[in-house]
């Protein structure tokens, strides 16, 4: 029923309070706590102010808004009243030409032109080279009992998909690019960036100079033929009659966010979930039953009628957010829910919040079975947003999906793992959550019978 009140126009924001809160120290506001762990920064600020309130992280007033609505309302905001917000550090490490960094009609248009090859139907082509992939990565791990830390790994595996994905059949130099994705993204998340030789963001800048010219050289080779083949490389260099085709320094900005993109949030996703589902013998037991069934070679049918799959996936993500947060900045003074939040202050996206508040009951505890059948639970929009939402949600999600279920069917049907007894599970939150020892396992095969593929 809608009263007086809700019928009135809405107020101007010019008219209203700020929301409730503290600005903490000069210059660094409340930055030091937020960094710690910016869960337990917005639960206590929670209980004191409510779901709304103000701070000042990270170099500039902020407005924190939790709950569903909120998250919903942010989401429809990209364009209107909230845009993009990137440090200085990670502008520069990121490159201004690539999908993540434009705005408006660029970012549509971008994103117009890779869309293709992230659609669920062009899945189909990729599934084949994931399995391949993946069941090599994961016979060479067999062969290192006792000596197996799962994260740098997973990390090969996710990278050298991400590879097939972008420069499909091209032989690219994989030691060199990871080498130096390593020290850029140590950089991109650095919060002193500061360029000198030895800092981690010096480094950074370093390694992106590497990169930059060597992806320069392969786009080069690539320009020079006449036929480009049907790889996401392929399309960036493809433009329709009339338009201007994008310089070299855009392809290689957007070869670099997709590479960056594409498989550090698969990593921090897959290794997390192996880990929990050795903590949960039983939750381990059920993905086993659930995918016996399915023989190779897989395909997107199979997948989709195993439903428990997408359930692990889902609550690992949920329980452990591969990419906790993002920014947002506001481009005009706008209301929020009684409050006015000024043109120029940071909003934050807390994906972690959402998946932690109320709306989840016993939100620490890992139960797949959340997303099981008609559980209510699941259906609140605004309260699981592992892809994000709104215009900016994330390109890569229906091909990470795919990626993650390729490789969990694998794992489930032929693989044991367990924990190294004595290692330091605790999460660093940054660049990614992950435990301290990179997780520690044992890994095995559990079904002996069958023959392992040959090495190329
Ligand atoms: C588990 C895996 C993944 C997770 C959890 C994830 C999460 C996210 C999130 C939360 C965003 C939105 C950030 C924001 O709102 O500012 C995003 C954006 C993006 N993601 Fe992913 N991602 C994953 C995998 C991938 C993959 C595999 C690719 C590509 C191969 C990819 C490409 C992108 C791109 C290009 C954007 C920027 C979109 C834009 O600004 O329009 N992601 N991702």
């Amino acid at each position: 029923m809608t009263s007086p009140a809700d019928a009135s126009p809405p107020s101007p924001p010019e008219t209203l309070p700020l929301p409730p809160g503290s600005s903490g120290l000069p210059l660094i506001g409340e930055t030091l706590e937020y960094l710690r762990s910016s869960r337990a920064f917005a639960e206590r600020r929670q209980r004191q102010y409510g779901a709304v309130f103000r701070s000042h992280v990270l170099g500039s007033p902020a407005a924190f808004l939790l709950g569903p609505e909120a998250v919903q309302w942010i989401f429809a905001g990209e364009g209107k009243y909230l845009k993009n917000r990137w440090s200085p550090g990670v502008r520069r490490l990121l490159g201004a030409h690539c999908l993540a960094m434009l705005e408006g009609n660029e970012h549509l248009e971008r994103r117009r032109l890779l869309a293709p090859h992230f659609s669920y139907a062009s899945m189909r082509g990729f599934v084949p080279i994931i399995e391949s992939l993946s069941r090599r990565h994961f016979e060479r791990w067999t062969a290192r009992p006792g000596d197996f830390t799962l994260w740098p790994a997973m990390r090969e595996l996710a990278f050298e998909i991400a590879l097939a994905l972008i420069f499909g059949q091209d032989t690219v130099d994989l030691p060199f690019l990871m080498h130096h994705f390593k020290a850029w993204t140590a950089g991109l998340f650095s919060p002193f960036p500061i360029d000198l030789p030895w800092t981690t963001f010096g480094r950074a800048l370093a390694s992106k100079k590497a990169m930059i010219g060597y992806l320069e050289q392969v786009v080069a080779e690539r320009q020079a033929r006449t036929e480009q083949p049907p790889d996401l490389l392929g399309s960036l260099l493809q433009r329709r009659e009339g338009e201007e085709p994008l310089s070299r320094a855009a392809i290689v900005d957007e070869l670099q966010l997709l590479l960056f993109a594409g498989h550090d949030t698969t990593v921090t996703a897959m290794s997390n979930l192996m880990l929990m589902l050795a903590q949960h013998p039983d939750v381990l037991q059920r993905g086993r039953e659930a995918v016996a069934g399915l023989e190779g070679p897989l395909t997107l049918e199979g997948m989709r009628a195993t439903p428990y799959l997408v359930q692990l996936l889902h609550e690992g993500m949920r329980t452990i957010p591969p990419i906790g947060g993002a920014f947002r900045v506001t481009t005009r003074d706008v209301a929020f829910n009684g409050y006015r939040i000024p043109k120029g202050w940071t909003v934050p996206v807390s994906i972690k919040m959402a998946h932690a508040g109320a709306n989840w009951p016993t939100p620490d505890r890992f139960d797949p079975e959340r997303f099981g059948g008609e559980n209510p639970e699941q259906k609140k929009p605004g309260t699981f947003i592992p892809f994000g939402g709104g215009p900016r949600i994330c390109l890569g999600q229906h091909f990470a999906m795919v990626e993650m279920s390729v490789m969990l069917i694998l794992l489930l049907k032929h693989h044991a793992w367990e924990l190294v007894p004595g290692q330091d599970l605790e999460y660093t939150q940054v660049p990614f959550p992950k435990p301290r020892s990179g997780i520690q396992l044992e890994f095995r095969r559990i079904d002996a019978g069958e023959r392992p593929l040959a090495e190329p």
